[in-house]
């Protein structure tokens, strides 16, 4: 009852001031904390400049008050490089984001905001390369927070030497409370509904982002980030989401609004068009490709029937891609943040039987004509050394791009850092036995590896001989700073033209 009334109290006094930015359980934790609850962020690491952001906490707003940002080649601030200033504005949310531009390639800056008396946590970002000799980086995706302790974030920004991290969607989950969850676990989603307006988002981004092992992971790297549909709605698609019933609203303004708040919330390059698309080059030793395979042009789900006209680039964006990938046909890897899983696995027949279905349709499976456009473009141009880095699954693959007898590249399936993996959902006895039966070579001759109930990270080495990755897998996601449970490395040689 106390506790009731405390918030009744506080939601009266929010909205008195105008502090209507989160949901009353967000500004009850916040409420007697400092000026920067949520840490620091950077991310769009280039050769001369990278984005840095943080969001201002709303009870300590001090009208007319400007919030500093200081970039240094030293954690002590001796030696600027940029200082910017900003005035912190309710309309986003009181995020502030900063273009950093004049710097040196491939290195280390450290960074800071200043607010008041206040003085945020100090930041490291590092700009890239401009002649790489080799890039490290890790790569994330599925961080539900009912499901366990991000402590896969928490291994990665103890890591030395990586150079960013590449998170490829799920960064959020729109959920109420103990819809898709681990049950038993002290973490329940905030707001205690689905999120749906633009308080839901704002509030639910920040109780992520006051998770520690998360903010330990942005103030130690650069991340380069897509959504993929639970930041949004699941199975999200252009025009609607499996997710989003007519009751909840308009999906375009919801979808508007999750695509606001993921730019408050994300180290991504403001633009005009709010789009995630883009590319990063290492001079001539890889390209990172990034797309929106979700709110820009993807066609919806079929159900197993004919798929000829789904895509889910979409013509403006396939077109791009293709440019891109032949222009960098001298560059050595080409290297795809990619969503959904892109080649065909076959799942072994109890499980289609069980699941009434061959394929999943929201995968690149339900969308194969584009896929076939796709390879065949790389075959025809000779486009080698493709890595696709995939996330959505909540499983560990490696599967060999194979098209009209040629192997064109190598597809790693990142672990979730906690949503259920499928030992989670049946049991860990019958996810083994699907595992077996997947990495049947008669099954599915060009998957090399299979892990479904493991939950973890990749740390992702290019060089100009080989494309490195390694797996990392935690012990638990059930108890906080687990430790590391096993390690599984794998490599593909460069093909020379
Ligand atoms: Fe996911």
């Amino acid at each position: 009852m106390k506790f009731r009334l405390m918030l009744l109290t506080l939601s009266l006094f929010s909205r008195m001031f105008g502090q209507s930015i989160y949901c009353d359980e967000i500004n009850q934790q916040i409420s007697s904390m400092g000026t920067f609850p949520f840490g620091v962020s950077s991310g769009d690491p280039r050769p001369h400049s990278f984005i840095v952001l943080t969001q201002l906490n709303p009870f300590k707003i001090m009208n007319g008050n400007l919030v500093k940002c200081e970039v240094s080649k030293d954690p002590n601030f001796l030696q600027l490089v940029a200082q910017k200033n900003q005035i912190p504005g309710a309309d986003n949310g009181y995020s502030l984001k900063f273009d950093i531009g004049s710097l040196a390639e491939a290195q280390t800056y450290y960074y800071r905001f200043i607010y008041g008396n206040d003085t945020s946590r100090v930041g490291r970002a590092k700009t890239s390369c401009e002649d790489c000799k080799t890039v490290l980086f890790a790569v994330v995706s599925c961080s539900n927070y009912e499901w366990g302790y991000f402590n896969a974030y928490g291994r990665i920004a103890r890591m030395e030497n990586i150079d960013f991290v590449v998170h490829l969607g799920d960064y959020i989950y729109e959920h109420g409370p103990g819809v898709y969850g681990n049950k038993d676990l002290p973490r329940k989603h905030l707001p205690g509904k689905e999120i749906v307006r633009l308080e839901d988002y704002r509030s639910r981004y920040a109780q992520y982002r006051l998770d520690p092992n998360l903010q330990d992971l942005h103030a130690a790297y650069s991340f380069i980030t897509v959504w993929d549909d639970h930041e949004i709605a699941n199975d999200a698609y252009k025009d609607g989401a499996q997710n989003h019933q007519a009751e909840e609203g308009a999906w375009n303004e919801r979808k508007n609004t999750a695509r606001k708040v993921y730019f408050e919330w994300l180290p991504v390059t403001e633009n005009p068009a709010q789009s995630i698309q883009r590319k990063f080059s290492f001079g001539k030793l890889a390209s990172l490709y990034m797309m929106d395979e979700r709110l820009e042009a993807r066609t919806e789900q079929g159900k197993g029937e004919d798929d000829n006209n789904r895509s889910i680039l979409g013509d403006a964006q396939r077109t791009w891609f293709s440019n891109e990938v032949l222009k960098d046909s001298n560059t050595l890897w080409k290297i795809w943040g990619n969503q959904v899983i892109f080649n065909p696995v076959q799942s072994p027949p109890a499980v289609v039987k069980a699941l009434k279905s061959k394929k999943n349709n929201d995968m690149w499976d339900g969308y194969s004509e584009e896929r076939k456009q796709l390879l065949q473009y790389w075959a025809k141009n000779k486009i080698n050394n493709v890595v696709i880095l995939t996330g959505d699954a909540h499983f560990s693959m490696g599967i060999e791009t194979r098209f009209d007898g040629r192997t064109l590249g190598i597809e790693w399936v990142t672990p979730s850092i906690t949503s259920a993996n499928l030992d989670e959902r049946i049991s860990t006895f019958k996810a083994h036995l699907v595992e077996r039966m997947v990495r049947k070579k008669s099954l599915n001759p060009h998957v090399n590896y299979v892990d479904l109930c493991n939950h973890g990270c990749m740390v992702v080495e290019l060089n100009e001989q080989e494309a490195k990755n390694t797996w990392y897998f935690e012990r638990s996601i059930l108890r906080e700073g687990s430790k590391l449970k096993k390690k599984k490395k794998t490599s593909v040689k460069a093909v020379k033209n």
